[in-house]
Parts: structure tokens; sequence; C-alpha cells
């Protein structure tokens, strides 16, 4: 068995010797890993391990063909460790992996997730109203979705306007949005991005959002501490409705609405609570008015689902309908990219590419997400769930044992703040690629008298600092403040934190978790692995009850 490398070629034994990590990845049982793409694509990585960034950075013509724009989003990945050969090597990987026809068979509505028998289809979620049919569970969704859109838009107008108000007639001015994972995190992120967009701003005068999610009854204690109860609408978001944290926080703020609010309870619940779900017998059973629960299909899974009432009802109550309008827009452009970009200039197949090959070819388990936008201070907490719960698998599709380990360890603040607390290790401990994101203008932008550059200059000019000390790094004759340099990052600059360009950045990351998936050929989208946990939990639950007997089974158990 030959590999080839511009250096020539070494044999499967050689690479046994030399590399016997890289060896067992790739003479691992059948399937991707055994293929030849996999195999020149380990051997490609071999050869950049030897070369360091300083020296890849001074080949313009190298630099200057690791770039892509698509959207007004730009991708610059000249500093990760690849050259030319080895994207082709990707590429030739990523269409053995069949990536293409998957993301058809994905955007085909067909039943992809195959150990829950779903399609994954939350492309639909952002198709135009004009859109041709993306049928899925026998109806067209883009019709349903567009349906509930319009009904989103007549509820929120009511509400924001006074039209619907509480059981005891005043304006409903504060949302409580009570849901965790996917049907939290993804909404606070969106929040928090356009709290300073100008018009979101202005839309929200006079508005609170809170998010009620852990089942620690101090994040209640907390969102709720100074909320006038006659003037809160609580919307209940479960993609199952039988979340246990979340139908335990509903029942609080059930009662605690029923409690402050002198009024008939079911009159309370009718004004006072929405909910968005799939469920909307279980909904119905909790005593909400089935005209104030709005639905979306089993096809999207819960951290893919911020595109869906999920994200849009809490965050149109908040902004008014027309920046969610916009932001579902920016996801579907993205969509229609990937769809139909050539792998080569397709962002989300590039960054899947390069953090598959990061992690199992080079052998870096963690990527830093690192936004150069406070505004995006959420964006790293929704990421680990969109990601790690996605690809964070053990078997192939086929339930066989995977000859690699799939799935990046994600964690991430924004910049500047990450200099001042993890960089040092980036810098000098561990190797972490990183995932820079960066916007030309501010949202609140600000220039100081006597400054000529602006305090987001000052921002972006440490945005363009760090990846290159990151690559470049710095000798010194003292160990301790040597930079060893060689270490991997890419930037993404868009223009502007806006409406669209948040809903490009989201869909940007979905698609590149799949395409990362796909290569990998696990389900990213089941999550199997978070059951046990709660079964566990369930069960110590009756033990934790002042009568019951004492428990001692938790404790450290004898070994023999
Ligand atoms: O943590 C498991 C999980 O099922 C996530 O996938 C999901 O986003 C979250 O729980 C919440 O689920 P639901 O929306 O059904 O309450």
């Amino acid at each position: 068995m030959l590999f080839r490398s511009r250096n020539g070629s070494i044999t499967a034994k050689a690479l046994e010797e030399m590399f016997p990590e890289t060896a067992k990845l790739i003479n691992g049982p059948s399937g991707i890993a055994g293929t030849s793409e996999w195999k020149a694509v380990a051997a490609a990585a071999e050869q950049q391990k030897a070369t360091h960034l300083r020296d890849q950075l001074g080949d313009n013509e190298r630099c200057a063909a690791l770039r892509c724009e698509a959207e007004g989003v730009l991708l610059d990945f000249a500093r990760q460790k690849v050259d030319q050969d080895t994207v082709a090597k990707l590429m030739a990987l990523a269409r053995k992996a069949n990536v293409e026809g998957k993301r058809d068979t994905m955007f085909r509505g067909d039943v992809i997730n195959e150990t829950e028998k779903r399609s994954v289809f939350h492309a639909a979620l952002r198709a135009p109203k004009v859109s041709a049919p993306m049928v899925a569970n026998g109806e067209d969704q883009v019709k349903f979705v567009n349906g509930v859109l319009d009904k989103i838009e007549d509820f929120t107008k009511r509400v924001r306007s006074g039209k619907w108000v509480g059981a005891t007639g005043k304006k409903l001015t504060t949302v409580l949005a009570v849901g965790i994972g996917g049907s939290y995190l993804g909404p606070e992120f969106l929040y928090e991005a356009l709290r300073a967009d100008s018009t979101c701003k202005k839309a929200a005068s006079g508005r609170t959002l809170k998010f009620v999610a852990n089942v620690d009854p101090v994040d209640f204690a907390r969102q709720v501490d100074g909320l006038d109860a006659e003037t809160t609408l609580v919307v209940v978001v479960s993609k199952s409705f039988t979340t246990a944290e979340t139908i335990m926080n509903a029942k609080t703020v059930k009662n605690w609405l029923t409690n402050s609010i002198k009024a008939d309870a079911s009159s309370v619940v009718r004004q006072h609570v929405a909910a968005v779900s799939t469920q909307m017998q279980l909904t119905k059973d909790f005593g909400i008015a089935p005209e104030n629960v709005f639905a979306f299909g089993d096809y999207v899974g819960g951290r893919f689902s911020v595109h869906s009432p999920v994200g849009v009802l809490p965050l149109a109550l908040q902004y008014g309908m027309a920046p969610l309008r916009e932001f579902l827009a920016g996801a579907h452009a993205m969509d229609v990219h990937f769809k139909s970009a050539p792998l080569e200039e397709n962002l989300p197949v590039l960054l899947g590419l390069l953090g598959l090959y990061n992690s199992t070819f080079l052998g870096f388990n963690c990527k830093a997400i690192l936004p150069y936008a406070q505004a995006l201070l959420r964006f790293a907490a929704h990421v680990q769930q969109l990601d790690m719960e996605s690809n964070g698998k053990r078997v192939a599709m086929d339930g066989s044992t995977l000859p690699f380990e799939a799935g990046e360890i994600c964690f991430g603040e924004p910049g500047t703040n990450g200099q001042h607390s993890f960089y040092q290790l980036m810098h000098q401990g561990r190797v972490v690629p990183a995932e820079f994101i960066g916007f030309k203008k501010s949202q609140a932008p600000v220039t100081l008298e006597g400054y000529k550059l602006s305090n987001h200059d000052e921002l972006m000019c440490n945005f363009f600092a760090q990846p290159d000390a990151l690559a470049m790094g710095k000798g010194s004759e003292d160990p301790h403040k040597a930079f060893p340099g060689d270490r991997p990052s890419l930037s993404l600059l868009f223009d502007a934190v806006t409406p669209r360009s948040m809903g490009l950045l989201l869909a940007l990351y979905e698609h590149r978790v799949a395409v990362q998936g796909w290569v990998w050929g696990i389900n990213s989208f089941d999550q199997w692995g978070v059951e046990l946990g709660k079964q566990l939990a369930k069960a110590i639950l009756p033990e934790l009850a002042p009568s019951a007997p004492e428990a001692t089974s938790h404790d450290s158990r004898p070994t023999d």
C-alpha cells in the first residue's frame, strides 16, 4: 500500500513505524477511515506537522488561495496547518464521504436521522413563502412554517400594541421564556446579539425579555426578581413538553402567576401563558389555550431550532417581527449557498473539513470560539450544544465503533475579554485551534475626543493581532517569554452584527456541524448520550423524600 506525498511516497508499514497514532486511525475497520482519500489526508497532515505556519504564511499564493467569500462573509484560513494540496485532499475525502449526496438528502427532507426515524429539515424553517414545496411528514413544510410565522406576527403585534392584555387588563411588557438546551441557548444568544442593534433597541423600548432555564430555583428567583406578574407573559418553550427541568419551571412560574394575580386561575393562564412545542395535547393539558401555542415539526432538532418559533416567538415579542424576518432571510441565504456552491467555495464545507482535520488528523481535540463582539457573548454557549451534542459520538451510523474520536470540545468568550483569561494557555500551553469572528462595523460606535481611531478599531486591532501571534510566535532568550507559534486559527469577517448576519452565522455553524458528522460517518442529529443521567436522576428523586430510608447505593461501593 503506497501513500503519495509531494516528497515521494511512504509505505503503510513505514507510516506505522513513524506515526503509530495515525496508522491506528487509518488502518481501522472498513468505512471512511479505510479509504485511500482518508489515508491521503493523514499523510498530508503528517507533512504539515513538520511545517511551521510562519513559513507557510510567507507564501502569498498559498495565502490568497486559502480564502473564501460568500454572502458578505469572508473566511480566511491561511493560518490553518494546510496548503492547497491538503485542501484538495480534504475535498476528495468529502466527496468520498458523499457530503454532497448527504446534503441533498437533508434538503430533500429524507429521513436521515436514522435512530430517531426523522427528517432533518431545519432549512424549511427559513424558506421564503414563495419557495418550491419542501415536503416532510407528507406535508409542504414551507406552507406550514410560513403559516405559523404569520400567526406569530399577528400574536406579537397584539401583545406589543396592548390589544392582548393580562388578566387584570394591563399591557404585557415583560416576556419570561422558560426552556432549556436548544429551547434556550439559541434564543438567548440572539436576544443578546440584537440588544444593541439600533432598530432592535428602538423596537424593544419599554419591553423586557428574560429566560429561565436551570431547574435550580435560584434561576427562577433571580429572573422574576422585580417583575410584575400582571404585566408578564410567560412563553414555555419545549419541543417535547416533557423535559423535567422545563416542566418544573413552567409549573413554578404558573404558581407565581396565579398566586400574584388577583383573577381566576384559568383566565390567568389563558392570558399570561403561551407555548412553543411540537406536542399540542401536552400544552393543552397544561392549560394553555391552543391559539397561544406555536407549533413546529418534529424534524427540527432542539439545537437546530432557533429559527423555529422557539427563537422567533420570544424574539419577535421583544423586537417585533421585521428583524426576525431578516434573521430568517440571512439563514436562508446560507442554506442556498451551502446547497449550491462547489465544495471548494462552500463556507460550511470548509469549516467542517477544517474542524475534522484539526481534531482527527492533527489531534487537537478542542476549538476556541472567539467572537470579537460583546454582542456575541452567548455564542460559544450555543455552539457548545450545537456542536458537542451533535458530534460527540462514538459509533458510526451503522452502530460500529469508530476507529477514531469524533467531536470537538468547544469553549469560548468574546475578545478581548478572553485575552485576559485563557489565551495564555493558547499561546504558550496547549494548542487550541481558534475561530476568530469579527465585524467591520460596531453596533454602538464611539470615538473619543482627541483619538483618530475609534474604540471599535481598538477592538479590531486585537482581532487581527491574535491570529498572527498564535501562528508566527516569537523567539526569546528567556524561555518564559518565548512563543512557539505554529498554532492554527481561522478568521471569519462580517460587516456588522445585524439580524441578517446572525442568521447567516447560525446557519453556517449548523451546516458545518453536519458536514463534519457526515465525513465522520456518524448521526449528528440524535443525542442518546443525554438520556442515562436523566434516568438515574429520576430514580434518585424518591430517595430524597424526607420519609425515604437512608440511601447508600450512591456511595463508593465495595470492590469485591
Ligand atoms: O439535553 C437534551 C435535549 O433533548 C436537547 O437536545 C434539547 O434541546 C433540550 O433537551 C430541551 O428539550 P425540549 O425542547 O424538548 O424541552
